[in-house]
């Protein structure tokens, strides 16, 4: 007999990303609005192990919308990849009388959600989980956008134009290096907005001769004497890129890496918008008993997927945007 939603505990999980403040917020909100309790889990699924909580209420979410980070705290838990940690994770659940969870962050954090639900499921307790994607990676197969990518574009892409003015005036080649773990979408995406001269990804294999010298070559045929080359963290070694460049072109890069800069930052409209859109269908979607369930972007609408689902899904990398990065870049001067 399914049970109507009494308490919804709310936890963010895995790096933590600009946006994911707005997402607790409408999680609350939309919970408390309901007459659903709501707990706030702190540091992720460890705070279900060790029970470490807060009673959460429409005035615990003030002004944190526009906030970067996670009031809730995140953590990676290698204990609950153990059954004993699950097992102490459903003892918190029962004593707080959870009956659905919403789990902020990355794929990895869902099938700890999900491996959570089957486990009660085993002991005769009914546990929803939803998931709301949350990564500045924006590499969750089953979801178009994850919140705080956009902030985090934005972040890099301000921090380029700036290196670009003072790369132009001393007519430099400047090497960056961006987030994404191993995923490309981050740099193609500040790539293609800072206009940069040569972009590496790990979906692309790296020539050096054709993605790097050639493209520097042609920038400096068109009258170009500064040079901007964004690599993906995934795509190899900075430093190594940086040498090599030196090596093959003689110029002298400088080498910058973003870092966990991208990480922190006040929410774009997008991830604020995203996120409480997100945190809304979550809630809903636990109301209408619809769990386990993942709350991801199709084209841009909102689309609550099974859970199981979305686990298996994979995403494609577009390397049409790629070769528009490049037909901008390249077509400035022939070799
Ligand atoms: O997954 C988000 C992310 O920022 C990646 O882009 C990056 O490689 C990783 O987290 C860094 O992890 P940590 O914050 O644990 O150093």
């Amino acid at each position: 007999m399914d049970q109507k939603v009494k308490r919804i505990g709310v936890l963010t999980s895995g790096g933590d990303a600009p946006g994911m403040n707005a997402a607790i917020r409408a999680v609350v909100r939309s919970a408390v609005g309901q007459g659903i309790g709501c707990i706030g889990i702190r540091r992720g699924w460890n705070g279900l192990i060790s029970s470490d909580f807060i009673n959460m209420d429409t005035s615990s979410v003030s002004h944190i919308i526009n906030k970067g980070g996670t009031l809730l705290y995140t953590a990676r838990s290698e204990e609950f990849r153990t059954i004993p940690g699950q097992d102490k994770a459903l003892a918190t659940c029962r004593l707080l009388g959870l009956d659905a969870i919403v789990a902020i962050g990355g794929d990895g954090t869902f099938r700890g959600a999900l491996d959570l639900s089957r486990r009660a499921k085993e002991t005769g307790y009914q546990l929803q989980v939803a998931g709301i994607p949350a990564t500045i990676d924006n590499d969750i197969g089953c979801s178009h956008y994850t919140i705080g990518f956009d902030t985090a574009c934005n972040t890099a892409i301000e921090c380029i134009d700036r290196l670009r003015d003072t790369m132009q005036s001393h007519e430099r080649c400047s090497v960056v290096e961006v987030m994404g773990r191993h995923a490309g979408y981050l740099a193609l995406s500040v790539g293609i907005s800072v206009g940069a001269t040569a972009v590496l990804i790990p979906e692309k294999e790296l020539d050096f001769e054709r993605d790097i010298v050639e493209k520097i070559r042609r920038a400096r045929l068109a009258g170009t004497t500064h040079y901007m080359v964004v690599v993906a963290e995934g795509a190899g070694e900075t430093m190594e890129i940086s040498r090599r460049i030196h090596e093959n072109i003689g110029l002298d890069p400088r080498v910058t890496v973003l870092g966990h800069i991208q990480r922190g930052g006040a929410p774009s409209r997008q991830d604020r918008e995203t996120a409480s859109c997100m945190g809304y269908a979550a809630v809903q979607a636990l109301v209408e008993q619809r769990g386990n369930c993942v709350v991801t972007t199709q084209a841009g609408h909102l689309e609550v997927m099974e859970m199981e689902d979305a686990l298996k899904m994979t995403k494609e990398f577009d390397m049409g945007r790629y070769r528009i990065l490049e037909a901008l870049t390249n077509n400035c001067g022939a070799l």
